[in-house]
């Protein structure tokens, strides 16, 4: 995830570009960059670093005058945060500057087809190549340029492009990536999000998928991907640009749990082949991992423990491969017995979690493969483990994760899966119907948001009880503890999450008149076991909320409020029932008043033991 701007107008560029940019920070921050159209061709100024550090740059460098320019944010995927992986990228006799956010899932191959034309690349990004290429078809018509570049083009993007011929033009384009176009008077804008056009206007449209758009200072100019005019709708921002940064969310929790579908859909879809097949060789995670193994070894902190603790499920019932979970803080000091013939599996949304790391250090000096889903690009746990997963999740600014867990989740997924194929432990077929289900999962999750409403006003009913309980059996114990934990961290409500059948040994003596408890039932196979459960807390006068996937029959001995979530396999509703509890927890802590996205006590990355 990368933040683009663009400005063209009358005033000077440098300053609205570096204030579009610095709202945009939350999407990346490891470099960033500007190019400027000067009355001496193009400039480009970059550096590794936040914005402040290119601010710092560029102010050491005179006055430079240009009224038009592109500018850069990133968040690294392909090819480490460096000077000279920052965008804008140029094309070889610099006529050309770019600014790209997303991923050229091809561009390994138009690389090399455009290094056999004999260009020569100046970084290691997958951005580079649609410089060169759109040079390549640039004659002087930009919209034609802009279009002939695409067609090629496989993956997710927006790209804003200027030349040192058009003087005051930017060329855009976006597909599966956000972009608007700021509308001022005299003068306008493209960005990655409406923050960072608000220093001149609250007037945007929005660009379609596939849409061209040319910028001049004059107007605005709207192409379909075939190049035919087309008539935008303009539209006004009603919020100020202190809620901005958030969308126009209240906080960046919210937010990041409504981009759940995306950060799922970017972590899965380039690793199901078109054949229905799990995918991971890029990652150099293919059968051969799994053949021999005798166990995995599943170790993390927090949620991304949780995060595992679902993976286990999966592993266990679809390749049949023992998996061991520990939290990092354990493990490392446990002895642990693992060797050679195991693998041990690493979670970290940061890749810095200190205890994660250690268990990863141990892991590997005891001979283990070792693998790391990790979120955060070039991180310690991704540079030192044997093979790294990324999750695609984009930079997650609220302490308590709610996307990054859900991009784990996936990951975990598609592990299983391709151990369960290197096992032999499910024919072709039945892995095939897993992956169309995994693929159909983004959508499952934008449906599940439509939980928000419901659990919104189960939150108010309920916020100012001190204890609940969430229970479940199978993977909906594994959600009950990640649901749990954040009701912890985000309402500071002591809460317990107990596996249904072991209620009666002892946590029940709790249960009181009006003690919430929140039913997960989302795994047909445990149904009945799990109403008999659920009806039992009933009998002892708790308020029970039941979030389903079942069709059955509901009374009230059972429960007094439901919630349905829609179906998939078993082991991924995990993915879907964290929804609804993410929800719970958020409001539940809204009206307590808690300081939702920098909880008390807590920090995003943690460093120490
Ligand atoms: C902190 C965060 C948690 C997170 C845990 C592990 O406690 O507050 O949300 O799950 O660290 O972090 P990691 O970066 O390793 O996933």
């Amino acid at each position: 995830m990368c933040g683009i701007v663009g400005f063209t107008g009358k005033q000077q560029a440098v300053p609205v570009l570096l204030q579009g940019l610095t709202t945009l920070e939350y999407r990346g921050y490891d470099s960033a960059g500007v190019t400027l159209q000067t009355n001496n061709g193009i400039q480009t100024i970059k550096s590794l670093g936040r914005i402040a550090v290119l601010e710092e740059k560029i102010g050491t460098m005179g006055e430079i005058d240009a009224v038009c320019g592109i500018g850069h944010t990133r968040w690294a995927t392909h090819g480490a945060p460096s000077d000279r992986n920052s965008h804008p990228h140029e094309s070889m006799d610099g006529r050309i500057a770019l600014v790209h956010n997303g991923i050229i899932e091809n561009y390994l191959e138009l690389r090399n087809q455009l290094i056999a034309e004999g260009v020569v690349f100046k970084s290691d990004t997958d951005s580079e190549v649609v410089a060169h290429l759109f040079a390549k078809h640039y004659k002087g018509d930009n919209v034609q340029a802009m279009m002939d570049t695409c067609r090629e083009l496989r993956g997710s993007y927006a790209l804003a492009v200027i030349t040192s011929d058009r003087l005051g033009e930017m060329i855009c384009t976006r597909h599966d990536n956000p972009l608007i176009v700021g509308v001022g008077e005299g003068e306008n804008m493209i960005a990655s999000d409406i923050p960072a056009i608000m220093s001149i206007t609250k007037n945007f449209m929005v660009v379609g998928d596939g849409e061209i758009v040319r910028v001049r200072p004059e107007g605005v100019e709207v192409f379909s991907a075939e190049g035919q005019p087309v008539e935008k709708e303009i539209q006004t921002v009603t919020w100020d640009i202190q809620g901005a940064q958030k969308g126009g969310y209240d906080h960046f929790m919210i937010k990041e749990i409504m981009e759940q579908p995306k950060a799922v859909k970017d972590t899965v879809s380039s690793r199901i082949t078109d054949e229905d097949m799990p995918y991971l060789m890029d990652e150099g995670v293919g059968e051969e991992v799994f053949k021999n193994i005798r166990n995995v070894h599943i170790v993390a902190c927090g949620s991304a423990y949780y995060a595992g603790m679902a993976g286990k499920v999966a592993f266990e019932r679809l390749a049949r491969i023992p998996v061991l979970g520990n939290v990092a803080s354990e493990f490392r000091y446990s002895d642990p017995i693992i060797d050679k013939d195991d693998l041990c599996i690493v979670i970290s949304q940061s890749g810095e979690t200190a205890d994660t790391l250690a268990a990863l250090r141990e892991a590997k000096a005891r001979g283990a493969k070792t693998v790391a889903i990790v979120n955060v690009l070039a991180s310690s746990a991704a540079r030192e483990a044997d093979h790294v997963i990324y999750t695609w999740a984009g930079p997650e600014i609220a302490v308590a994760t709610t996307k990054a867990y859900s991009a784990q989740l996936s990951v975990m997924y598609l592990l299983a899966l391709t151990a369960a194929k290197a096992r032999g432990t499910l024919s072709d077929e039945e892995i095939r119907t897993y992956c169309r289900a995994l693929r159909d999962l983004p959508a499952q999750i934008e449906q599940t948001l439509a939980t928000a409403e419901a659990m919104k006003d189960l939150a108010q009913l309920y916020h100012e009880r001190n204890d609940s309980f969430f229970i479940g059996r199978g993977i909906d114990y594994m959600t009950c503890q990640e649901a749990s934990l954040k009701l912890k961290e985000i309402a500071y409500v002591h809460s317990e999450a107990y596996a249904g059948g072991e209620l009666k040994h002892g946590p029940i003596s709790l249960i009181e008149d009006g003690t919430p408890v929140i039913a997960l039932d989302c795994d047909p196979a445990l149904h009945e076991k799990q109403i008999s459960n659920i009806k039992s807390v009933k009998a002892r006068g708790a308020k029970v909320i039941l979030i389903t996937n079942g069709d059955f029959e509901i009374d009230e001995t059972m429960c007094d409020h439901v919630v349905k979530i829609p179906a998939c396999p078993y082991f991924m509703a995990a993915s879907l029932a964290i929804l609804p509890v993410q929800f719970y927890a958020y409001y539940v802590g809204v009206f307590r008043g808690c300081d939702i996205d920098k909880p008390r006590n807590l920090a995003k990355s943690v460093t120490v033991e």
